[in-house]
């Protein structure tokens, strides 16, 4: 017996995991008060049932927080028998460490928030570090979108010549997941954060000249550090067109158009997020209600999720062995 409850912030793919997995969603009220107060009302009880809310905490990243908080506090004083939270996005992942000194590590923080508030199970997707994890006294999967987003874009590159991109030192291990799934050559770029809107590449490794690049991400909020890419790579030879392949699309305010402005002709994203608005025609955008289901189905069956993982590792040995030769720099 499970229920799929949605917050607000994703009703869109709560509704399409719920599809996948053959069963309503859970019938739920939720209403901000004048003051900003949110409430939160289960409208069929969830008594002795395993419970999955689905809600990433994207923009406005504190609102969907407090919602999905008081979500599972719902479902703990509703006796709820296991209640997991589905946070395909998980903000304040990037505030893993501590960069400066009487800096908050905030991520650490949201995850005691989730276990205090009685979440006893995180399903998410492309954390931005797996450290993230570690904050965590529960258990945690951390899905990959890489298999998903390599299927969308493998047949709009020119495979001869095109290589893989890391924006920074951060997201090698995910560009070289890309770069093995595709067969491609991977180049890593070195990125230092001057602000929390502001970037420089100031080193790059592996040769671009003449090559069409794929830059690969675990997200775009600003589109700040995809657009230096793009200047880092044009300056040094690189094909005038560009590909960008990204999990957690947050696309804020001009950051679509400054990535077409700076080159990019094909965006790749997948669904973790609700868009904001109309995509523009290059946005392509991946869905993951079937992945996340399929966790779901997983777990609800006692089942390892080795499965799901070796399935995508098996593709991506087959890809391998049909791709044409190609070096890692
Ligand atoms: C940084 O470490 C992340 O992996 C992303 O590169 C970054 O957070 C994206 O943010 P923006 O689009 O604002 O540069």
């Amino acid at each position: 017996m499970f229920t799929i409850l949605s917050g607000t912030a994703h009703p869109d793919l709560a509704a399409a995991v719920a599809r996948e997995l053959g069963t309503p969603l859970g019938k739920s009220h939720v209403e901000r008060f004048p003051d900003g107060e949110l409430s939160v009302r289960l409208e069929e009880t969830v008594r002795g049932r395993e419970v999955f809310i689905i809600q990433p905490t994207s923009p406005p990243v504190n609102d969907h927080l407090v919602e999905l908080l008081a979500f599972a506090d719902a479902c703990r004083r509703d006796s709820a028998g296991l209640t997991a939270a589905v946070v395909p996005y998980f903000g304040y992942a990037r505030s893993d460490r501590r960069n400066r000194r009487r800096e908050p590590i905030t991520a650490s923080m949201v995850a005691a928030l989730l276990q205090c508030a009685g979440i006893e199970r995180v399903l998410t997707i492309d954390l931005h570090t797996p450290q993230v994890e570690g904050f965590f006294h529960i258990p945690v999967d951390s899905l990959s979108a890489v298999p998903a987003l390599c299927d969308a874009v493998r047949d709009r590159l020119p495979l001869g010549d095109a290589v893989v991109v890391s924006p920074d030192a951060g997201r090698v291990s995910m560009a070289t997941d890309y770069a093995d799934r595709l067969g491609l050559p991977l180049v890593v770029l070195h990125k230092r954060r001057v602000s929390g809107a502001d970037t420089k590449i100031t080193h790059r490794v592996g040769d671009v000249r003449g090559r069409t690049c794929l830059i690969v991400d675990d997200m775009i909020a600003t589109g700040g550090t995809l657009v230096e890419s793009a200047e880092a790579l044009h300056e040094a030879g690189a094909h005038p067109d560009l590909f960008v392949a990204a999990t957690h699309g947050l696309l804020l305010g001009t950051a679509t158009e400054d990535l077409l402005s700076a080159g990019v002709r094909e965006l790749y994203v997948t669904d973790t997020v609700a868009p904001s608005g109309r995509l523009h025609p290059s946005v392509h955008v991946v869905a993951v209600g079937p992945l996340l289901a399929s966790a779901i189905r997983r777990d609800l069956g006692g089942e390892s999720f080795q499965e799901l993982y070796e399935q995508a590792a098996r593709s991506r040995a087959g890809r391998r062995r049909r791709a044409s030769s190609a070096d890692v720099s």
